[in-house]
């Protein structure tokens, strides 16, 4: 599975993936404009079925967000952009990785932990829902390198 990063001038792509996978949208100029911050970047993989966006900063790195088009599921996409995030990071001097993940989102839990991730943190009533209702963040935190899941990585 190859990984690659992506370009400022696929936002649009980002964006119609991302809102596939939540409820809040993230338009283009908005993905665009994260992507052009200093420290941030983007994997996508090769058929643009998913992708991660990461900050770097001062030795440590976050995940800002991360989505793979329900088509393509369970095939080890998310996996392979978490764990080649992490590697790319490390090349700039990160060596922890955090994110923020809705404590009720179990698939995406059940993906972090795999990869080593433990919670450091509880936000309370983080996220908006619909109805007005709130969730709480789970804040998660790895080492990297990050453990590994027997996938074979590949950069482009
Ligand atoms: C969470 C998400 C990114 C996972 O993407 P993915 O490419 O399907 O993940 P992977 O195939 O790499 O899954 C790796 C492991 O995570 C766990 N996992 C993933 N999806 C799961 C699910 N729906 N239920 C239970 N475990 C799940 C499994 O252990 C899986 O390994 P297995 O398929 O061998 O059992 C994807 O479901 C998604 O985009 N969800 C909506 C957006 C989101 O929640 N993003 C994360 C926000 S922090």
């Amino acid at each position: 599975m190859i990984m690659r990063l992506a370009e400022i001038g696929e936002a649009p792509v980002l964006a119609a993936l991302h809102g596939q996978c939540f409820d809040e949208i993230w338009n283009a100029a908005a993905i665009a404009e994260l992507m052009a911050a200093p420290g941030t970047f983007a994997l996508v993989d090769e058929d643009q079925t998913g992708f991660i966006l990461v900050r770097t900063a001062g030795g440590e790195c976050e995940v800002l967000t991360l989505c793979v088009a329900p088509a393509t599921r369970r095939r080890g996409v998310a996996t392979v952009l978490v764990t080649a995030a992490a590697e790319r990071a490390a090349e700039a001097n990160a060596n922890v990785m955090f994110l923020e993940v809705n404590a009720t989102n179990n698939p995406a839990i059940v993906l972090y932990k795999r990869l080593g991730f433990g919670a450091v943190g509880l936000r309370k009533g983080y996220y908006a829902v619909p109805h007005g209702m709130r969730e709480d963040a789970l804040v998660l935190r790895a080492s990297i390198p990050l453990l590994r899941v027997g996938f074979s990585l590949q950069l482009g």
